[in-house]
């Protein structure tokens, strides 16, 4: 078990590596971009990451699933394992030439996330995590704030692609965590927002109607540096729902008052 697990981590570094110089030799050039919807971008690099991605997680495991973010879902029936892919996290970002964009890559056994790796290909920072054996960044062993509060956190959140038709709703949200930490940022990508709560430059990240790619290596990371996940409630947290907690673990009960006062309203 521990050296099969060693050997997906090593082969999704091996898709996250190649998917990061194809977005790296990209990022200053000309870009393609169509429309999922008003503002949700896809370019063609996410594409072309997506496809180096699949094309060597298939040639070394032929039998598993895939659930990649833009156009490839592989089925097969009679495997555990499933890889979930996000190729470009933070691609309007990445379309913009904004700075923060990452590849994220997960591997479920049975419905359970096992291993997860986040590249930030700009930086040379790749976040990976077994389940039950850690967390690391660059080979190092990383671990979550020690802030005890939430007054003296920095915070970190994301919008989703509706938030043109609820802008008051996410701002209510905003507006309730700014009077009670130091900062907010709003990074751009989600699975990069995960990992910096992993490694303690962020004490707390809250976003709603994330989906799966976005968060099943990411949350991965947060639990194996000894951060907390959860909903919006505190009940336990799945890639599979709309709401996406993960803090230090320490000022977790702060946020999750603030979350359901402003949820309640
Ligand atoms: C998005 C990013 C962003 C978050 C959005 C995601 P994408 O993913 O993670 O930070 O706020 O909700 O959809 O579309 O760039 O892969
Ligand atoms: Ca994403
Ligand atoms: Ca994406």
């Amino acid at each position: 078990m521990i050296e099969d697990t060693a050997e997906f981590l090593r082969v999704a570094w091996e898709a996250a590596n190649a998917a990061g110089e194809i977005i790296r030799a990209n990022c200053d050039q000309p870009k393609t971009v169509d429309y999922k919807g008003t503002i949700d971008l896809v370019t063609s690099v996410d594409r072309q990451s997506e496809r180096r991605i699949t094309e060597v997680l298939q040639r070394n495991f032929p039998g598993h699933s895939i659930l990649a973010e833009e156009e490839t879902t592989v089925e097969r029936a009679r495997s555990e394992y499933r890889w979930i892919i996000d190729p470009l996290d933070g691609t309007t970002n990445f379309a913009h030439g904004y700075p923060q964009f990452c590849v994220s890559i997960g591997l479920e056994r049975n419905g359970e996330v096992i291993v997860g790796l986040v590249y930030d290909p700009l930086r040379h920072e790749c976040f990976r995590a077994i389940r039950g054996q850690g967390a690391t960044l660059n080979g190092k062993s990383i671990q979550t704030s020690t802030v005890k509060e939430l007054d003296k956190s920095l915070l970190a959140t994301g919008f989703p692609y509706d938030h043109r038709e609820y802008a008051d709703f996410h701002l209510s949200y905003f507006k309730a965590f700014m009077t009670r930490c130091q900062g907010i940022r709003r990074g751009g990508s989600a699975a990069l927002d995960l990992c910096y709560v992993a490694c303690g430059r962020l004490d707390g990240f809250w976003e709603l109607k994330l989906k799966p790619w976005d968060t099943a290596a990411g949350a991965l990371v947060v639990a194996e540096a000894g951060g907390e996940l959860s909903n919006f409630s505190g009940e336990a947290f799945s890639i599979w729902g709309n709401e996406t907690l993960a803090s230090n673990g320490i000022i977790h009960d702060e946020i999750l008052a603030i979350l359901e006062e402003v949820g309640n309203r």
